[in-house]
């Protein structure tokens, strides 16, 4: 069952029914300011960070849910009906309900009653602030006299403090409104200079800011009393819950079309400037006025909308393909692609899933975002290497997360998270693939954050790869510490106390719990690192390297086989994780997948025999479970693991994010059909048919879906978040089509399935245009090219000599 379609064309998921499985999201900004908006205009906005600089009030959780929005209601000025055109929070029977969710924007709207309302929703490039372009057409045959009524709700900038400290909030509330511009000033009389203001293209007849005032005692969003009785009562907030609505009339003759803008937005004054006169607490509001001004105007609004389709375009069409799977198409080349840069922005910041006020960016989730985006954005891509590694430690260590806003460490959850510091060196060797910009390690980057510290970036990968070598465990394999990839195999806590983290309570000495996971990541992130060093002159360093691969290989071989799989750990007791040997939890898809990527087991056919192992026991129509048998009880010596119930999360759910994995482990061992079969199966274009069970958004990747345990076995959840985006559109564009950048230029070696004829694909790398034909010849994956006609020694497309702009290849595969 579906819910909506693709428009291939416009780039656009057309969703046709408000009811949707659950809300269907898209995001607005990709600067400074971002929204989150559903299907039915719920969600929420912030200036760069979702905890710290929330603008608008969005209650997570809900009953009714996802209710807090961009809400706008029309009410019909002779039968006193009102509706909200995009579905919620009145709910009633519209006609041609349909959500264009877009590259940065959501048109939201209905036909009621005669009249069609449609709301295209987005944040300019380069502007702090959000418009509702609201278009309105009156099918009726007799004039309409309607009141159109916008409303947000504030949030009080701080979200978690805005969500509990009620003794506080409800006495600190202040607005302004001058003009008809809502301004919204919680906290600007103090250390704040930022306010947020809400304004109208029209002339307004009577606003709120006072939540009570518009809604009325004991009613909710769906029936405001306002709206209700046609009125407004020009309320000033003083404390309490603010909010910003306008109330404007419109009379539409038969068949008139009318624009409607509200602009949503956020200023900063200096600091030395807030007041205007400087000796009152009015809003100083000279810099901000010209900004409204502007994008009241609906000429405005149109070119700022055209700029921003074209800024979209231009980054997608860096890489576009034709193949003969449109899933395929579809995702690489639109949505795929999109949702990197989300995840990019937001790192696991904000979703309807992630609540803005837990988590900032992750040292290790942000590292691997750049394999979906460094292409796209490459310098934004080095100014975030940056910001990482300056929150690494002098240990070599990282802090597990930090903060936008402050871009620093995170205390609360500290570091001792023993795999990240490799994240940083596979982020750093994919970003000198794609854009061969080298002297990004000559950097100077602190450490911690703590100015005087500053080392070449170079010194900090030297630091990462060293970590792990100064942290063996008893097989030689690195030690675990507070988690590796798997944030729930918690081998160093022990807590029983309810409540208590599994991931900062660490209550061993660490000294024995060791990851296959992380020997497998050491070896891949060893063998990019000698490459680095090699081409930086340092072999003796690069040869040390290979040496110190070659050793955790052997170690992997000697401690980390279980004779048909790799083994996943070593728990604190010394015991295998992962293994025949155990009840539960026997095979784990983390060291299958990763270390085959490392070429562990390439050479003595464990890599297949691990793979088979895969095919057998973890994969799924739905996709490859993250372990098997499921924990049927909770382990304490395992940590979160277990605490899920069998078939969700970590405990034996198809984590999208290491399916990529065995896909690439198989597009190595040249298994195409395998690779492309993977692919498929966690695609969320391909699942589009089963929207019914898969529920989350048939536009971008989940992180999870219900395993075979589960009784919702099929079902996503945790949607757009994820290192899934990344990693997806790095195993299908770089190891299945096989358009692989590297260090001497772009590397063409596709390992497809069999039944493909060929394919199509135009790649910008290093601002050269290259035009690539696949044709199959053979079964074989074997390929040879020719490049404007001259045929080349083997796969590996050099830069152009003669500064040509443009490369023909051709592909013969077989
Ligand atoms: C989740 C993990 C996540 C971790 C973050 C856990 O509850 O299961 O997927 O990485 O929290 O701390
Ligand atoms: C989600 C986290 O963001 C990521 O860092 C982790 O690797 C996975 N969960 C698996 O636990």
């Amino acid at each position: 069952m579906q819910y909506g379609y693709f428009d291939d064309r416009n780039r656009e998921y057309v969703i046709t029914r408000p009811d949707t499985p659950l809300p269907w999201i898209n995001y607005l900004g990709c600067q400074d300011y971002f929204g989150l908006i559903s299907n039915t205009a719920g969600g929420y906005s912030f200036y760069r960070d979702a905890r710290m600089r929330r603008i608008t009030r969005y209650r997570y959780n809900n009953l009714p849910p996802d209710q807090g929005g961009r809400y706008v209601y029309v009410r019909d000025n002779e039968s006193g009906a009102y509706w909200s055109p995009s579905g919620q929070p009145t709910v009633r029977n519209l006609e041609e309900y349909t959500c264009r969710h877009g590259l940065g924007y959501s048109i939201i709207g209905s036909t009621y009653a005669g009249i069609t309302a449609h709301t295209r929703y987005f944040v300019p490039l380069d502007e702090n602030l959000e418009i509702w372009q609201m278009t309105l057409v009156n099918h009726r045959l007799q004039r309409a006299s309607l009141s159109l009524y916008s409303c947000v709700e504030f949030c009080l900038w701080d979200a978690q403090d805005d969500a509990t400290n009620f003794q506080r909030n409800f006495s600190i509330g202040e607005v302004e409104v001058e003009d008809g511009v809502i301004y919204h000033k919680t906290e600007y009389r103090e250390r704040r200079n930022h306010f947020a203001w809400f304004a109208c293209s029209e002339a307004v007849d009577g606003f709120d800011t006072q939540r009570e005032a518009f809604f009325g005692p004991g009613r909710g969003w769906d029936r405001p009393l306002m709206v209700e009785q046609g009125q407004s009562a020009n309320s000033i907030a003083h404390g309490w819950e603010p909010i910003g609505s306008h109330r404007v009339s419109l009379r539409l003759e038969p068949g008139e079309t009318r624009q409607v803008l509200f602009v949503l937005g956020y200023h900063e004054n200096p600091a030395d400037r807030k007041f205007d006169p400087p000796d009152s607490q009015t809003l100083d509001k000279r810099t901000v006025r010209p900004v409204i001004a502007r994008y009241r105007n609906a000429g405005a609004a149109d070119r700022a909308f055209d700029c921003l389709r074209k800024y979209w375009n231009g980054l997608l069409d860096i890489c576009q393909v034709e193949t003969p799977e449109p899933h395929v198409d579809r995702m690489v080349n639109v949505w795929n692609a999109y949702q990197c840069m989300a995840t990019f922005n937001l790192s696991r910041s904000a979703s309807y899933y992630e609540s803005g006020i837990g988590r900032g960016l992750g040292f290790r989730d942000s590292n691997q975002d750049l394999l979906g985006f460094v292409h796209m954005a490459p310098e934004r891509a080095r100014a975030r290497i940056l910001d990482l590694a300056a929150t690494q430690l002098p240990s070599g260590g990282a802090y597990h997360q930090f903060q936008p806003l402050t871009k620093k460490g995170n205390n609360e959850v500290g570091s001792g998270f023993n795999d990240d510091p490799h994240w940083l060196i596979l982020g750093v060797a994919a970003y000198l693939k794609e854009t061969g910009g080298w002297g990004i390690l000559d950097e100077p980057v602190p450490y911690d954050s703590e100015a005087g510290s500053e080392e070449p970036l170079y010194g900090h990968l030297q630091r990462s790869f060293h970590y792990t070598l100064e942290r063996l465990g008893p097989h030689g394999l690195p030690l675990i510490g507070r988690a590796d990839w798997n944030d729930c195999l918690n081998l160093n806590c022990f807590s029983e106390t309810p409540g208590q983290s599994f991931q900062t309570t660490t209550n061993k000495d660490g000294k024995v719990a060791e990851s296959v996971f992380i020997a497998g990541l050491f070896v891949l992130a060893a063998k990019e690192f000698a490459e680095i060093a090699r081409r930086r002159g340092c072999t003796s360093e690069a040869h040390q390297c290979l040496e110190a691969a070659a050793r955790m290989t052997e170690s992997v071989r000697k401690h980390g086989w279980d004779g048909a799989w790799f083994v996943r750990a070593y728990d604190d007791f010394g015991r295998k994780v992962g293994s025949r040997e155990c009840d539960e939890g026997q095979i784990f898809i983390e060291p299958q997948g990763f270390c085959v990527m490392a070429g562990i087991g390439l050479e003595d056919g464990r890599a297949r025999h691990a793979l088979d192992s895969v095919r057998q026991y973890l994969a799924t129509p739905h996709g490859i479970m993250l372990q098997q048998p499921a924990y049927s009880r909770y382990y304490l010596h395992l940590g979160e693991i277990s605490s899920y119930p069998p078939g969700y999360k970590e405990n034996a759910g198809i984590f999208c994010h290491n399916n990529p994995w065995v896909m690439i482990a198989e597009a190595l061992t040249g298994d195409g059909d395998a690779a492309l079969d993977y692919y498929l199966r966690i695609n969320p274009s391909a699942r589009e048919t089963i929207s019914d069970v898969h529920r989350n958004e048939p536009y971008v990747y989940a992180q999870m879906i219900a395993g075979r345990d589960a009784p919702t076995h099929g079902e996503a959840k945790n949607s757009w978040l994820t290192g899934t985006a990344a990693w997806n559109y790095h195993a299908v564009t770089q190891w299945i089509l096989g358009i692989r950048p590297d260090y001497d230029g772009l590397r063409i070696a596709p390992v497809i399935p069999g039944h493909w004829e060929g394919f199509w694909a135009h790649r910008n790398f290093r601002g050269v245009s290259y035009d690539i034909r696949v044709h199959r010849e053979g079964p074989g994956n074997r390929v040879s090219l020719t490049v404007d006609g001259q045929p080349l020694a083997d796969n590996l497309v050099p830069p152009p000599a003669n500064g040509r702009a443009a490369l023909a290849v051709d592909v013969r595969v077989g």
